[in-house]
């Protein structure tokens, strides 16, 4: 079992019974619209489905899913997912009760800096829709630089595509924080 401890937050796999706090952090209009896969409304069922693959994914190695946890409760969501051999796709939300302080920042230099040490990251890529601009910002502040390409991604809440802005970090960009500890 991986668990990542940064500052106040411990960030742990994701387990079969955090289906029920999935589904109350979930179904929230504004996650669901700035992120892709994260139909509106959202029910228990699709929880149970989202933590059942979070688990067989994070075992097979296919997806790196967290439960990010604040005074042991779930507060917050973050994963990485392979592009390719060393390269892995960033993703990340918060509830709607958690946002401005300062926790997607946190919980994503966690992941990024378990995918650069634990996974032989070379490579992060990561997107926000340009109607999200708190999104950007996270990723501006984590070191992430514009590629320069706008496409379009497809989100199951707003069943369009809708105009994403991409970004990567490279491993001689990202700056390891010492104080996060990562226990296998
Ligand atoms: C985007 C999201 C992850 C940010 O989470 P958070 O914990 O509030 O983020 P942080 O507090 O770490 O940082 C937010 C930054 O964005 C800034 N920000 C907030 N709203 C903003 C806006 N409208 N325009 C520009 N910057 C904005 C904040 O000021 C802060 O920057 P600062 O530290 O320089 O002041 C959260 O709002 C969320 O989960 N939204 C719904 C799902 C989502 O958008 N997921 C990301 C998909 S790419």
């Amino acid at each position: 079992m991986t668990f990542i401890t940064a500052g106040k937050l411990i960030l742990r796999p994701i387990e079969r019974g955090d289906a029920p706090r999935f589904a109350e952090l979930c179904n929230d209009e504004t996650l669901a619209r700035n992120t892709s896969r994260i139909p509106h409304p959202y029910s228990l069922q699709e929880a149970e489905q989202f933590v059942r693959r979070s688990e067989a994914e994070f075992l097979s190695g296919q997806e790196s899913r967290f439960a990010v946890c604040l005074d042991g409760e779930i507060v917050a969501c973050t994963g990485v997912m392979p592009n390719s051999d060393k390269s892995f796709e960033l993703g990340y939300w918060v509830g709607a009760l958690y946002r401005g302080k300062g926790i997607a920042g946190t919980a994503a230099k966690a992941i990024l800096q378990f995918a650069f040490e634990k996974l032989g990251a070379e490579l992060i890529t990561a997107g926000h829709f340009t109607d999200n601009p708190a999104s950007g910002r996270v990723l501006e502040k984590l070191g992430f630089r514009p590629t320069g390409e706008i496409i379009g991604t497809m989100s199951l809440a707003r069943n369009c595509d809708v105009e994403t802005a991409r970004f990567e970090l490279r491993r001689e960009h990202f700056a390891a924080d010492p104080g996060i500890r990562i226990e296998s």
